[in-house]
């Protein structure tokens, strides 16, 4: 059976780049807007044009530079954001418009001092609006998270009248638990009139570590495209990290959904993000941290060793990682040991390697991580005689 794709909407040029102190320049958004796309990315959000000078010319530089993607700029459900955005985006193949309101009861209260109806009038309004440049409008509503189901299902039905052929249903403020959010948009899914002619979008945040599991369950519900960003990187605690959800899809076939990325470019766009922003990847995060594939416990790395499923559920080359690594500190055992004995050279004996085993117990205890050039040392001032030694 064919599996479905969900479409990866990449916002790390735009949400993501609302972290403090993480701002990019043109030039480093056009290398990473490039590999996002190389990447196999289906939308790249470009940014907000309306917001400054500087972000209108790099979404209008990325519109220029990409060929294949859709490219994305964010509006408010105002008709001057929406002009920028839309001079902006000029120069795209497959230009988007993002456009969007507010429409949990809290947003309509303390953000607009408005109602409901109204609310719908100027969500309906903005997408009619958007509609007069691009034919791709994608509308978000704000906090949907925490919207009424009904409420949010009457919006959605008005704004698909008016043209919307996306429907981002983000939790804002990453308060939903799985089965809530999948159950809204499974709501969303059997309550819409026209939904059928909309793509339902999951946009989740971090806030209490949920935005991935959501994600999943707003796709396994019928979500057709999955909102993030590399390394999940975002305001606050970040959005749903987009390698994650690329390899929750990839390692569970039952789902029977994929995306089009490549995963084998995952690892390095990851660090190039890091390193473009100034932001390090959290050595135990998912699929891209350091640790992700590395072993130090003794019965781990023997099991590894043995047969690299045992510990791993990921081949680290699907992910653009060389190796599993196998780290020697004092919680090592005599496997691990020789197996990086042998990487740098020695082939130890059954007997050899319980001498240089305590040894090395000695030296670990010492110094938190053992080195391949700690080895040369640890053998060497064993009783072992090295000139015996392959
Ligand atoms: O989190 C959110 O609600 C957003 C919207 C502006 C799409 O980022
Ligand atoms: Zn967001």
């Amino acid at each position: 059976m064919s599996k479905d794709i969900v479409q990866i909407f990449d916002t790390t040029l735009r949400d993501g780049e609302q972290v403090p102190g993480c701002k990019l320049d043109t030039t480093q958004k056009l290398v990473i807007a490039e590999r996002l796309e190389v990447m196999g990315v289906d939308i790249i959000e470009a940014g907000f044009p309306i917001s400054s000078p500087g972000d209108f010319n790099s979404v209008n530089e990325i519109a220029k530079l990409v060929k294949n993607a859709t490219v994305c700029g964010l509006t408010r459900a105002v008709k001057k954001d929406i002009e920028v955005a839309a001079e902006a985006l000029k120069p795209a193949a497959r230009p988007r418009i993002h456009t969007g309101i507010g429409t949990s009861d809290s947003h309509i209260k303390h953000k607009f001092n408005s109602d409901r109806s109204k609310i719908i009038e100027r969500a309906v309004a903005a997408v009619s609006h958007a509609k007069n440049f691009v034919d791709d409008v994608e509308f978000y509503a704000e906090d949907a998270g925490r919207t009424n189901n009904e409420f949010l299902a009457q919006v959605c039905e008005a704004v698909i009248k008016a043209g919307a052929t996306v429907l981002n249903i983000p939790d804002t403020t990453g308060y939903c638990l799985p089965y809530e959010y999948g159950e809204k948009i499974k709501f969303l899914k059997e309550n819409v009139k026209g939904i059928e002619k909309a793509i339902l979008s999951c946009h989740c945040h971090n806030d209490l570590g949920l935005a991935t599991a959501n994600s999943i369950a707003g796709v396994i519900n019928g979500a057709r495209q999955i909102e993030c960003t590399i390394n999940g990187i975002g305001e606050r605690a970040g959005n749903t990290s987009l390698e994650e959800v690329v390899m929750v899809m990839r390692q569970h076939p039952n789902l029977n959904l994929d995306t089009n990325i490549n995963s084998k470019l995952l690892y390095s766009t990851s660090q190039m993000v890091s390193q473009k922003m100034g932001m390090p990847v959290q050595p135990n995060k998912a699929i891209v941290g350091s640790n992700a594939f590395a072993h130090s416990s003794g019965i781990h790395q023997d099991g590894v060793i043995k047969n690299r499923e045992t510990y791993e559920i990921i081949n680290p080359e699907d992910v653009g990682v060389n190796e599993s690594s196998i780290v020697l500190t004092a919680r090592s055992g005599r496997a691990a040991l020789a197996y990086r004995a042998k990487k740098v050279g020695y082939e130890l004996t059954k007997l050899q390697l319980d001498e240089v085993y305590q040894e090395f117990l000695k030296y670990a205890d010492r110094k938190k991580e053992v080195v391949d050039n700690d080895i040369h040392e640890i053998i060497a001032s064993s009783k072992v005689n090295i000139e015996s030694l392959t």
